[in-house]
């Protein structure tokens, strides 16, 4: 367990920490301030120093094929909800990979970044930013546990109840149970069954979600027809 005051990004320290040592499973990285956050598709994770976690989780898991990588996702975001739940009254959802939203507002993201070695998973490293006791964000669509609540919490007894949710949710998928993992994420998947606008390759089209593929895609019903996409080939537009 490593915690640093100021880094750049808790994924990359840890991404280095791995490549220069055998770091065991279950290693955490974990900063008050973080300057160069990644998120995904490339954007900036920016949170205000000393207010919200900002963490990455090193796992190795070598059982899991390339093309079940998703698995890592849908687990995290699982034990994300799993742990906000029980502190507020509103519902906790999924948004398609992992985005973890309360109220139609984004309070967590995940970013992860996995390294293979031939045809197996060498490690994984999962990054987790919640937003905690941040009043505000730059993005109105941004929440935080406090402005939930009003309530402040304590950040590293947080952090432990994620850890004991991620590894009970990892050891889920360990034991091969992916359909019941599917089910869950399936339940808390924002907007399934709702008709939305989307955008791929430059063109809008409207379509009903329909939930999750077995590649980890997303599925959608565009008049009668299923189609499915991968992260970077479709937009959420409204
Ligand atoms: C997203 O929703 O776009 C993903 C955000 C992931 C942010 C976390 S904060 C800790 C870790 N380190 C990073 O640089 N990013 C992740």
């Amino acid at each position: 367990m490593v915690f640093l005051p100021q880094c750049h990004s808790t994924n990359d320290e840890l991404v280095q920490m791995t490549r220069k040592s055998n770091e065991p499973e279950g290693t955490l990285v974990y900063t008050d301030d973080q300057q160069m956050g990644k998120g995904q598709r490339g954007n900036a994770w920016i949170t205000e120093p000393g207010k919200n976690i900002l963490m990455s989780v090193l796992l190795r898991p070598n059982f899991l094929s390339p093309s079940n990588q998703f698995y890592l996702n849908l687990i995290s975001g699982l034990a994300i909800v799993d742990t906000l739940k029980s502190h507020v009254t509103s519902e906790v959802l999924l948004k398609w990979p992992n985005d973890v939203f309360i109220n139609g507002n984004k309070i967590s993201g995940v970013l992860i970044e996995n390294n293979l070695r031939g045809n197996r998973l060498e490690s994984a490293v999962v990054g987790i930013g919640i937003n905690v006791n941040q009043q505000g964000f730059r993005i109105n669509t941004a929440t935080s546990l406090v402005m939930e609540t009003n309530i402040e919490f304590d950040r590293n007894e947080l952090i432990e109840t994620l850890l004991c949710r991620l590894e009970k949710w990892y050891l889920q998928l360990k034991n091969g149970s992916t359909t019941y993992i599917l089910d869950e994420y399936h339940k808390l998947l924002m907007w399934r069954g709702e008709v939305k606008i989307f955008k791929s390759k430059n063109e809008e089209f409207e379509g009903e979600i329909v939930g999750i593929d077995q590649h980890g895609k997303l599925a959608i019903n565009q008049d009668g027809n299923l189609r499915t996409f991968g992260i970077k080939e479709v937009e959420f537009m409204r």
